[in-house]
């Protein structure tokens, strides 16, 4: 995948494998950004059997001497930050520093941003997103409303503590008066953080310039999207949905690299289909099928622990994430878990008032109202996990990566054959 920057995101509704392509990427690239999203992400990488899980460091950490970046899309939660920084720490990876940097306008999650997540979801009688509670949404709407707390304040105590003072007066208003809690304290919230923002602040840096100093030196960039296509806040399944851009295009305004700098796009694709939390899944399978793939797959989310609900691979849902992101290439991950399926499945269409779409219906939860059409394949009975070349798949694989292919009209260059860095076959 030769190009100087390249992003990799999800073309599904998350967890499609983007850390351990971004972890294999990371090889050819200098430098290794997230561009939005935050502690909602549970990236993993697993590398000669060793499992990290990374919710807000970027998945190249792994590799000594490439530096890290924290873009200014992303929102950062301190306390999450400094504890995954003390993790890698303890198991001797170089997180100083310079090594990683935190743009300065990244916008910071609160204690107040959880509280709010937390007290909505449980509010909701029905309707409930699902969130991860890791009070994502709250934090980007403070960011729209520009009463924002972004990194490089921290650095401004006195600009810190009047910010605090300032969102507190509305939130308090929310918490005592709709949510029936207690208000909370700005002082104590500004006290409680000191710490944390102590060891924030030497990691403070201008990302956009890091990128364009890079490039001019020829170096490539690495840019990891988190969450997935169906999750983006525009163009997902609203109103269940993250509260960031999750497609390619956000590489550029979430970490101020120029448009026109974006060379490829990896889009990241499970070979089936998975959801966490609320909100239309078509091709969802309520029976032993589904279980099979929930089991086999290990589909428990990585942030969250919570079951993840599976399906068939949904043709008619990655249309739009082709045309959405543009991707020029393709990762299919997680094929082993297909391995003995006697038939697989494609979603090639939805049947919806009256018509067949090639395109999910635009309308809010219209997803919810389709019926998939299915298109059948043979599977494979042979234990692909170990394969590391195109010609050791079985025939039936090989059918349904090129059946994959000629739909969204994108080459497949990777294929993900087990969860080791190791357990991959580059095509080509
Ligand atoms: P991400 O959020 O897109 O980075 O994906 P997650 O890490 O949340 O979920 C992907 C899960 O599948 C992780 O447990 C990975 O270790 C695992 N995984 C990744 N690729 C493969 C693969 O090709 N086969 C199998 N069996 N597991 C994989
Ligand atoms: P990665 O990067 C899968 C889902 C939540 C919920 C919705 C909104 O690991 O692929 P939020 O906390 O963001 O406000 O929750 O989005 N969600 C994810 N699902 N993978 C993720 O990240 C997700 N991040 C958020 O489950 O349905
Ligand atoms: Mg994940």
């Amino acid at each position: 995948m030769a190009g100087k920057n390249i992003v990799v995101q999800g073309a599904q509704w998350g967890d499609e494998g983007k850390g351990k392509i971004v972890d294999l990427l990371t090889e050819e690239a200098s430098l290794i950004v997230r561009f939005q999203g935050g502690n909602n992400a549970g990236h993993t990488l697993v590398v000669g059997g060793k499992k990290t899980v990374l919710h807000l460091i970027p998945s190249g950490i792994l590799h000594p001497g490439k530096k890290c970046l924290i873009g200014n899309g992303v929102v950062l939660d301190p306390e999450v930050f400094i504890r995954e920084i003390d993790t890698l720490a303890a198991s001797g990876i170089d997180v100083s520093p310079g090594r990683l940097v935190v743009s300065k306008k990244t916008h910071i999650i609160m204690p107040y941003h959880k509280l709010l997540d937390a007290a909505r979801e449980s509010a909701m009688a029905e309707g409930k997103i699902g969130t991860t509670g890791r009070g994502i949404g709250p934090c980007y709407e403070d960011k729209m409303a520009r009463i924002g707390i972004r990194a490089g304040d921290l650095a401004d105590p006195g600009l810190l503590r009047r910010k605090i003072e300032n969102a507190l007066t509305e939130k308090n208003a929310l918490f005592v008066h709709l949510y029936g809690l207690a208000p909370l304290d700005g002082q104590k919230i500004f006290q409680d953080m000191a710490a944390c923002v102590a060891r924030v602040v030497p990691y403070l840096g201008d990302v956009a310039a890091d990128i364009q100093a890079a490039n001019e030196k020829g170096q490539s960039v690495l840019f990891e999207g988190a969450q997935g296509t169906h999750l983006d806040i525009d163009h997902g399944t609203y109103p269940f949905v993250t509260s960031s851009n999750t497609v390619a295009g956000n590489a550029a305004a979430g970490t101020g690299c120029a448009p026109s700098k974006l060379d490829r796009i990896v889009a990241v694709i499970k070979a089936y289909a998975t959801r966490v939390g609320s909100g239309p899944f078509p091709t969802e399978l309520g029976c032993a099928t589904g279980e099979k793939l929930q089991l086999n797959g290990a589909e428990f989310g990585a942030t969250t622990g919570r079951k993840r609900r599976c399906g068939w691979l949904d043709m008619v849902a990655l249309r739009e994430a082709a045309r959405l992101n543009g991707p020029t290439d393709i990762a299919l991950t997680k094929l082993d878990v297909l391995t003995g399926l006697p038939e697989i499945k494609l979603c090639t269409g939805y049947l919806y008032q009256g018509q067949t779409l090639d395109y999910p219906p635009q309308e809010e939860n219209g997803m919810a109202g389709v019926t998939p059409v299915y298109e059948s394949m043979p599977g494979w009975s042979e234990d692909i996990s170990q394969v590391t070349t195109w010609q050791a798949l079985p025939q039936a694989a090989k059918e349904y990566i090129r059946r994959i292919e000629a739909d969204l009209k994108v080459k497949v260059s990777l294929v993900s054959v087990g969860a080791d860095r190791k357990q991959t076959i580059f095509v080509n």
